[in-house]
């Protein structure tokens, strides 16, 4: 008989690589797995499906809420108003703390981006017309696979055979406020960022440039569009990243997108803008059938109650800073393998000195039952839970130290 592995390699595209082992189940922060041998371990998960299970694995409250909802409603046309979709949009507003923002719901984090982005184009051909369409991105960026969101990715890579990608996009480094400069004109409808390069690195946008692009955005009558995908719901100890940045004046970004965490597991996407530019989405102008489901908006709903509850931010916060001293301590001690730690909360990457691999420091980690993940070549990346423990950072760090010195 085919095993789950067998039949996998077998029947889907190969597009993620030949996937070598099973995840049967999960629990908070752990997983069970099974090997291509057949060999079962419990693995601690500290790639959590890349940030998406921020409560960790199947959270009682969250798997209460899709159980309830599951067995009242699944699924109705955008037609139709639902209490769930409603609610959700209704926190989500509160969350940005400008009651005139509007929500629109989709199934993914590059289906965020792709109405962001033509969010923003529709916003500025209704005001300004139809020359303002540039939407500046940065390079090393991440916003998704679909055509905008590819075209909007700063990793040539990604796009070198799906090419052309969607016209109108232009790149800029990350803070190098010189380039922003010589990108920046009255064509530019919008800039996309990330406040912290998941997919690139892990690459911290500093204060400074941050500031330039809404000095600029506002000389240049454009939006920013903070992509929150990976960073946003309490990843980095806050419940949007960009609000580590200080003096922001007006809200913060105007368009803010979200996904992965939020559904605590279950597949959604939102965008939130602000003031009455979500106004600008008119009726026929996009659309996605599922966006909104009723299950994932009361899965989200659960998520965002357990962090209010638990003062997960906060908690998130204290222990990504008793993780990242231990790091720092590390990195110190083996200057000759780790060239840099950096992230925010619980996001964090650990830059290898050349020539160490950070695949092999993830292999090494999973002989130790611990699940991480790369991004890049040398960059190792902890995207544990929110809710762990100090126990548990100490023994994995311990369990890191070895893999280190071992490489
Ligand atoms: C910052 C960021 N934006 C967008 C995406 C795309 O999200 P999805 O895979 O849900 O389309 C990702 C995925 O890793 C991401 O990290």
């Amino acid at each position: 008989m085919k095993s789950t592995l067998d039949k996998t390699n077998e029947f889907l595209m190969p597009n993620y690589g030949k996937i070598g082992l099973e995840i049967i189940s999960g629990k908070g922060a752990y997983v069970s797995t099974k090997d291509a041998q057949g060999k079962r371990k419990r693995c601690r998960d500290w790639l959590g499906g890349f940030a998406v299970n921020s409560l960790g694995h199947c959270h009682p409250d969250v798997v209460a809420a899709i159980i309830k909802q599951s067995k009242k409603l699944m699924h109705v046309s955008n037609l139709y108003a639902t209490s769930p979709m409603a609610e959700l949009a209704a926190k989500l507003v509160e969350l940005t703390e400008d009651k005139n923002a509007k929500v629109f719901f989709c199934n993914d984090g590059t289906g965020a981006n792709e109405a962001a982005a033509k969010l923003a184009r529709i916003w500025a051909y209704e005001k300004y017309g139809p020359e303002k369409n540039t939407v500046v991105a940065l390079m090393d960026g991440f916003h998704g696979r679909t055509m905008f969101s590819i075209s909007l990715t700063g990793q040539k890579k990604m796009q070198k055979k799906f090419a052309p990608g969607v016209p109108g996009v232009k790149f800029v480094n990350l803070n190098d406020i010189g380039s922003l400069h010589r990108v920046v004109n009255d064509d530019v409808c919008a800039i996309i960022f990330e406040t912290i390069q998941g997919e690139g690195g892990v690459n911290i946008m500093d204060q400074g440039f941050y500031n330039e692009i809404e000095t600029l955005s506002q000389k240049y009558n454009f939006l920013r569009i903070v992509d929150e995908v990976q960073s946003g719901i309490g990843r980095t100890g806050r419940m949007f990243s960009y609000q580590q940045y200080e003096n922001i004046s007006h809200h913060g970004p105007e368009i803010i997108t979200l996904a992965k965490a939020l559904g605590g597991g279950l597949p959604i996407g939102a965008v939130i803008a602000k003031g009455n530019i979500g106004q600008s989405m008119l009726f026929g102008s996009h659309a996605a059938t599922f966006g909104g489901n009723p299950v994932s908006c009361a899965a989200a709903l659960a998520v965002l109650k357990v962090i209010e509850e638990y003062d997960l931010l906060n908690f998130a916060k204290q222990q990504g800073e008793y993780l990242m001293n231990i790091l720092a301590d590390f990195a110190g001690i083996h200057k000759d393998k780790i060239k840099q730690v950096r992230g925010e909360g619980l996001m964090i990457g650990i830059q290898m000195e050349e020539p160490y691999q950070a695949g092999d420091v993830v292999k090494a980690m999973y002989e130790k039952s611990v699940l991480i993940g790369t991004a890049g070549p040398q960059v190792v990346r902890f995207l544990p839970p929110l809710i762990v423990t100090k126990d548990q950072i100490d023994q994995t760090l311990k369990k890191f130290e070895q893999v280190i010195k071992r490489l």
